[in-house]
C-alpha cells in the first residue's frame, strides 16, 4: 500500500507555481490575484479561506478577503460581486459555500463572471468542462486528477465508482473521469442516497472517490483488494483530546480499509491540500487569461 501524499504533491504544485508567479513579476506582468468572499462565520469556511488567503501569499500571490456578515440580505452580496467582476486588478473571484439561506448560491454563482470563476463552478465553466473544452475546473476534482498524475496511476478502462454526486465533487469528478484523457477513460458509476446494493458495487471497483460527507462510511468489507482509494471527505468530529476541540475524519474507514488498497489518500494530508493547490493553478490561469469566455474555442 502507498500513500497518496498530498502534501508532497501539492507542495511541487506550488513550488511549480511560485516559479512561474516570480517570472511573471520579472517580466513586469500583472501578479495574480484571488478575491475571496466569506459571509457570516461558520467555523470550516473560516479554516478553508483562511488557508486559501495564506496559501496565495505562499506563491507570491495578491489575495483579498472580503468578510461579510451572515444576515446581510442578496443586494448586497450581488453588489460586492459586481464591484469585482469589474475590477480589472482581480483575476480570480471565490464566493466560500455554503451561503447563508436568505442567499440563492446559484444566482451568486451565475452572476461571477466566467473569466474570473477559479472554482469552476459557473454553468458556462461546467458546461466547457462536460464538453472537454479547455475551462477552469473545480478544485477538488482538479486537485483529485493532478495527484493521480503525480502518482502516474493507471485509469484507462478502469471502473470508478464515485459515492456522492454534489456539484462540488462527485459530480464533475464523474464527468472528468470518464473523457477520453489522462487521467480519465474510466467506467465510471456515480451512487448516492439512493443506490441499492452499494457494498456490491464498490467491490467491483478499481477505484473508489467516496464524496459524500459521511465519516468512516466506506469500510473495509466495501474494497477490493489493490483498489485505489480517495478520500475526499473532511467532516468536523468533535474530539477533547485536540487543542481545537475537534479532529477531521474522511469518509474512509482508513485504519481497517489501507492495508487492502494499493494506493490510499490520507485524511487529513490528502485531497484537502490538493484542492488549494488546485484553486492556485486555476487563479495563475485566470491571471493569464487562459480561458476567455468571449473568446469560444473550435
Ligand atoms: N465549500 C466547500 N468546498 C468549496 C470549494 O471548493 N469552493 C467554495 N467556494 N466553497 C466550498
Amino acid at each position: 500500500m502507498q500513500i497518496l501524499d498530498g502534501k508532497i504533491v501539492s507542495q511541487a504544485v506550488k513550488d511549480a507555481i511560485k516559479i512561474k508567479t516570480e517570472a511573471l513579476k520579472n517580466a513586469g506582468k500583472k501578479t495574480p490575484h484571488l478575491a475571496a468572499i466569506l459571509v457570516g462565520s461558520n467555523g470550516a469556511s473560516e479554516t478553508y479561506v483562511a488557508s486559501k488567503v495564506k496559501n496565495c501569499e505562499e506563491v507570491g500571490f495578491k489575495s483579498s478577503l472580503i468578510r461579510l456578515p451572515e444576515n446581510i440580505d442578496e443586494a448586497t452580496l450581488v453588489a460586492e460581486i459586481e464591484q469585482l467582476n469589474n475590477d480589472a486588478d482581480v483575476d480570480g473571484i471565490l464566493v466560500q459555500l455554503p451561503l447563508p439561506k436568505q442567499i440563492s448560491e446559484a444566482k451568486i454563482i451565475n452572476l461571477i463572471h466566467p473569466d474570473k470563476d477559479v472554482d469552476g463552478f459557473h454553468p458556462m465553466s461546467i458546461g466547457k468542462m462536460v464538453l472537454g473544452l479547455p475551462t477552469f475546473i473545480p478544485a477538488t476534482p482538479y486537485g483529485i486528477l493532478l495527484m493521480l498524475e503525480h502518482y502516474k496511476i493507471e485509469t484507462k478502462s478502469k471502473h470508478t465508482v464515485v459515492i456522492g454526486r454534489s456539484n462540488i465533487v462527485g459530480r464533475p469528478i464523474s464527468i472528468l473521469l470518464s473523457r477520453n484523457a489522462y487521467p480519465g477513460n474510466c467506467t465510471v458509476t456515480v451512487c448516492h442516497s439512493h443506490t441499492h446494493n452499494l457494498k456490491e458495487i464498490c467491490l467491483q471497483a478499481d477505484i473508489i472517490v467516496a464524496a459524500l460527507g459521511i465519516p468512516g462510511f466506506l469500510t473495509a468489507d466495501m474494497v477490493k483488494e489493490n483498489a485505489v482509494v480517495v478520500d475526499v471527505g473532511i467532516t468536523r468530529v468533535k474530539d477533547d483530546t485536540k487543542k481545537s476541540g475537534f479532529a477531521i475524519k474522511g469518509d474512509v474507514d482508513f485504519t481497517n480499509v489501507a492495508s487492502k488498497c494499493s494506493y490510499i489518500t490520507p485524511v487529513p494530508g490528502g485531497v484537502g491540500l490538493m484542492t488549494i493547490a488546485a484553486l492556485l493553478m486555476n487563479t495563475f490561469n485566470a491571471c493569464e487569461q487562459k480561458f476567455p469566455s468571449h473568446k469560444m474555442e473550435k
